[in-house]
């Protein structure tokens, strides 16, 4: 096990504009409890902590234990004291070119209103509420005013069909569903409030559901139950906040693992507000006046964290765009960064590569001038696409700030600082862990590899954004993030530091997906496939993708009576409708078995291997329970099965 400290080989590297983050960095090192107590007066609190960080109970860690705090009091209420009222808040525009400015003043009035509304309902603290909308003012509406009523969120993408929101309704045990009669979605009209109504269907815990008339589209309410927005939103223009407890829970956001089932991670008030706000300012540095866009979705935890919480706490101006990057028009989001003078972009490295194929006169056609700087996240950025951002959409003058972290982690962990201090880039790394973040790269057995060698990315020390633990999965906490490499964080991804000390972050080691950027566990896929009820086993398993990073494959063996046609368009349409376009597979193979262990396992990475043509004489490197003669007949087997299937 490593126990000496994780020393920053600075001097090859050595910047003048490093000086500042070097120090800030051994500052959390060294004297903990002044950095970590510095950074928390980010917020205003209402009762200062007794302590900044309790790890008696760990892998229970509690930051800023007794603190009291509002997030939507320092999003939104102490804004309109300082002399930010008539700032916008937001510059709400969709596909169709509408345009809507809220102002922090008129946020202000909206999270009152909706709060009263929602205790009008019923609601109360501790109470948990599920938000499944279009990208739309009200869906940050409902996140602040529950945060204000001190409710818990979770939040719920609006690509996910009927089934997903069923789970995640069940699992969080919401009262009730915040919801609209549709979203824009490249010029058609997303049916959320049915897909609500499907869902229903399959849970109990829910009373009340609200609708937001956003599409206009034709709906069923059902009496008692169902309640329009615009009904229910009075004038009342003040709800007292609910003084949270810093380690009170703030939202569950469900993510993929390697398991079926999605994990609720829970994230609190405080030690995820210090962090969010501190991470968007060290990275990104935004000025009072700048134009910050984040085009991510809300229902990520990008979203949650730097659409909502960071920039409003900070008191910035974003666009909040409901749409597609390339619709209407291949260059909307140039035209969108132009037209609104962006001086700081947020995007993953999927929507510059599917921008970067329509070529380099889109975006040369606009003036891009006031871009300042460049951010990506969610997947490993390649170097061409980091190129094209950078000389393209940059102009060769903006730094690209690659960000790494996750669901769990709540804000960025890994990433150049342009607030602070970057040094070099170096195209495809995400530099340099944010002060606090203390990564140790080890082997199986929790041996720190040599710089260089690839290993588990795993973090040593905890910090503010860590997530406080799982809904209802408590043992699979300790288990998936905290037993891998006893007493480090495990990220679940490959990584490796080089000479200089630069993160390259390699992808995940384990049985999760990054589909477009988003997070998708080979499990969840098999789970939709098997419930249509004509799949008897599936196997599934990402292909490299030039856009999407990875696309689906799935491989599966039909029940015996199974009858339909066109299985493979069946099964894509069924689980489409239940799970949405997101766990949908590009390919699906129908095959009469599947290689599998002596104890029943699906072996992915055989049918992943076979598939792919890339076997070598060496098959112990492919990671499976079975031994290698065991793997070999698999492999033989397999490949008599699929008569020609990939080649
Ligand atoms: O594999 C890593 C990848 O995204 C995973 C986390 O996904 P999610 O929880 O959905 O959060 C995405 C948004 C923060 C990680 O385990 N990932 C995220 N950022 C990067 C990345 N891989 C490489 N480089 C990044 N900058």
């Amino acid at each position: 096990m490593v126990n000496e400290p994780n020393s920053l080989p600075f001097d090859s590297v050595m910047n003048p504009g490093l000086g500042k983050y070097i120090s800030l960095y051994n500052e959390a090192i060294e004297n903990p409890e002044k950095f970590y107590g510095d950074i928390a007066q980010i917020l205003d609190w209402y009762k200062r902590w007794d302590k900044v960080l309790d790890d008696s109970k760990s892998p229970y860690f509690r930051w800023y234990v007794n603190g009291k705090l509002n997030l939507s009091y320092n999003a939104v209420d102490r804004h309109i004291q300082e002399n930010r009222r008539n700032k916008a808040a937001y510059i709400y525009v969709n596909e169709k070119g509408v345009e809507k400015i809220v102002t922090y003043q008129g946020l202000f009035k909206r999270v009152n209103a909706f709060s009263q509304a929602l205790k009008d309902l019923g609601i109360g603290k501790g109470d948990r509420i599920a938000i499944y909308m279009p990208m739309i003012i009200e869906e940050i509406v409902a996140m602040l005013s529950a945060a204000r009523i001190g409710a818990v969120f979770t939040l719920v993408f609006s690509g996910f069909g009927a089934e997903a929101l069923a789970d995640r309704i069940n699992d969080s045990g919401a009262k009730i569903v915040i919801t609209a009669d549709g979203g824009f979605r490249r010029g058609k009209v997303i049916p959320l409030k049915k897909t609500v109504d499907s869902a229903l269907e399959m849970t109990k815990s829910v009373e009340s559901v609200i609708v937001v008339n956003h599409v206009g589209n034709e709906i069923n309410m059902v009496e008692g139950r169902d309640y329009w927005y615009h009904h229910i939103v009075g004038e009342k223009s003040y709800v007292e906040p609910e003084r949270m407890d810093s380690n009170d829970p703030l939202f569950i956001l469900y993510t993929s693992g390697t398991t079926g089932k999605p994990k609720g991670v829970i994230h609190g008030n405080g030690g995820y507000g210090v962090w969010v706000a501190n991470t968007l300012k060290w990275t990104f540095d935004p000025q009072e006046n700048d134009r910050w866009w984040c085009a991510a979705d809300i229902g990520w935890i990008t979203g949650h964290s730097y659409i909502v919480f960071a920039p409003l706490i900070l008191g910035l101006t974003s666009i909040l765009y409901e749409g597609s990057l390339d619709y209407p028009f291949p260059d909307q989001m140039w035209r969108l960064v132009s037209y609104y003078g962006v001086n700081i972009l947020y995007t993953s490295p999927t929507a510059i590569r599917a921008l970067m194929k329509y070529g380099d006169a889109y975006p040369r056609n606009h003036d891009l001038s006031s871009l300042k700087t460049l951010g990506t996240v969610g997947e490993p950025i390649n170097p061409k696409t980091w190129e094209w951002y950078y000389k393209v959409i940059g102009n060769s003058k903006c730094p690209i700030v690659d960000t790494y972290w996750q669901t769990e982690t709540g804000g960025i962990i890994i990433s150049p600082s342009i607030g602070i201090g970057y040094g070099p880039l170096k195209p495809g790394s995400a530099t340099f862990p944010l002060p606090g973040i203390d990564p140790v790269i080890t082997d199986d057995s929790g041996n720190k590899v040599d710089s260089g060698q690839k290993g588990y990315l795993t973090i040593r020390k905890p910090w503010p954004g860590l997530m406080l633990g799982l809904n209802n999965q408590d043992e699979k906490y300790r288990t998936s993030y905290f037993e891998k490499i006893k007493g480090f964080y495990f990220t679940g991804d490959y990584a490796i530091r080089d000479k200089d000390g630069f993160y390259w972050l390699l992808g995940r080691s384990d049985e999760v997906l990054k589909v477009s950027g988003h997070r998708i566990g080979t499990i969840e896929i098999e789970d939709a496939l098997l419930s249509t009820g004509i799949v008897a086993e599936a196997g599934v398993f990402g292909k490299p993708h030039q856009v999407k990073g990875e696309s689906i494959v799935a491989f599966v063996v039909l029940k015996s009576d199974a009858n339909v046609d066109s299985p493979a368009e069946a099964l894509k349409k069924g689980v489409r409708d239940n799970f949405g376009s997101l766990m949908t597979p590009d390919e699906i193979h129908i095959v009469k078995s599947l290689p599998k262990t002596r104890s029943g396992k699906i072996m992915r990475r055989i049918i992943k291997a076979v598939y792919l043509n890339q076997i070598s004489g060496d098959v112990s490197t492919l990671e499976s329970e079975a031994s290698v003669t065991e793997i070999r007949e698999a492999i033989e087997k397999f490949r008599k099965d699929l008569g020609g299937v990939g080649d």
